[in-house]
């Protein structure tokens, strides 16, 4: 359903994604899919979308700084950041706070967050008056052109999503810049705000990262590097060795010996469903003793794929 921007629109809206549901909404870049950042299972749904072969970390929306540095730590130069360029086309990859909200699978397991004050008055009003953090990925199939109109959302997405607000065309049209904060400002995506501008604020040059970021495949170790559990992850494994932990998909691990810990991603087989806890169940395992994890085979379909792409990025060797 596509309905033009207003009140009526931003209320609907709001009340699908207070239920888990995803909406495509303009933003001054592009048009976002977005999902309560809040719920791994929402976040689950926006991949699912996509058909995303991979969990990338996605960006939160939020109204504001103050809503920000509820989900982030903020260093001196990345508020020196948000507030000479939000709202606007500006993300800021931070720590994630101790309060902050936003679920673990939206950050890809990360201790960091990426967050971003949109300018466009009618994100603005929906993360207003939805009142969380707003997971949103461009509103488009993986490998496919973002969309910059309600019309490009809906010729990609026409079914996958509940609802498409349509706001005209988006200014900006290409994404937001990127840009870490964990250490050195540094940009991984340059975007809608130029490099030149974050230099002028920061009175210093700031480094483009090479190699990795924005929609590029991620190298494990590197600086937007996965997370990795301490644990060795040992794949397709058909049983529990003693002492090991386990984690387990329909069930395929249980009853064979006393694993270490157990945790299985769906008991019923559903991929959304082991998308939506994978990244929980790894930092819960990772939590006992076990100094391996045996984890079952994931069918390679669907959501499979991006869950056994991280996987294989989690149990691989590290230097
Ligand atoms: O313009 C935009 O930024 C659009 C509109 C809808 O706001 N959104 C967008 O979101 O492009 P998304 O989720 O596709 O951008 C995700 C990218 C990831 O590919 C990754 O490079 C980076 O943001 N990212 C997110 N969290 C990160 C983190 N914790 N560390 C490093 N990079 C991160
Ligand atoms: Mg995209």
């Amino acid at each position: 359903m596509v309905l033009p921007a207003g009140e009526a629109a931003i209320a609907r809206a709001a009340a699908i994604l207070g239920r888990g549901g995803l909406v495509a909404f303009p933003t001054e870049t592009v048009y976002g899919l977005g999902a309560d950042a809040r719920s791994d299972d929402a976040v689950a749904s926006i991949y699912a979308a996509k058909e995303r072969p991979r969990f990338n970390p996605l960006i939160a929306h939020v109204a504001d700084l103050a809503a920000a540095t509820r989900e982030g730590l903020f260093s001196g130069d990345a508020l020196r950041l948000a507030e000479a360029f939000w709202p606007g086309p500006l993300t800021l990859v931070v720590p994630f706070a101790p309060s902050g909200t936003v679920s673990r699978l939206a950050r890809a397991g990360l201790d960091s967050v990426a967050l971003r004050v949109p300018a466009h008055p009618v994100a603005q009003a929906l993360l207003r008056v939805a009142g969380h953090p707003v997971a949103a990925p461009s509103a488009n199939r993986s490998g496919r052109v973002s969309p910059t109109t309600a019309a490009h959302v809906l010729a990609d997405l026409d079914g996958r999503v509940e609802m498409i607000i349509d706001g005209g065309a988006c200014p900006v049209g290409v994404e937001s810049t990127i840009v870490s904060c964990l250490g050195e400002p540094m940009v991984l995506r340059p975007g809608g705000v130029e490099r030149e501008r974050l230099e002028a604020v920061l009175g210093r040059p700031v480094a483009t990262f090479e190699g990795e970021g924005g929609e590029r495949p991620v190298a494990p170790g590197l600086l937007t590097s996965h997370y990795a559990p301490k644990a060795r992850l040992r794949l397709r494994a058909a049983s529990v060795e003693p002492g090991e932990a386990a984690l387990d998909f329909g069930g395929q691990l249980a009853g064979g010996g006393a694993p270490a810990a157990y945790a299985d991603l769906s008991p019923a087989g559903d991929l959304r469903e082991a998308a939506a806890r994978l990244f929980a169940a790894l930092h819960e395992l990772d939590t006992s003793s076990a100094g391996v994890i045996a984890v079952a085979p994931i069918p390679e379909e669907g959501l499979g794929a991006a869950i056994n792409d991280r996987l294989a990025r989690a149990a691989a060797p590290r230097g």
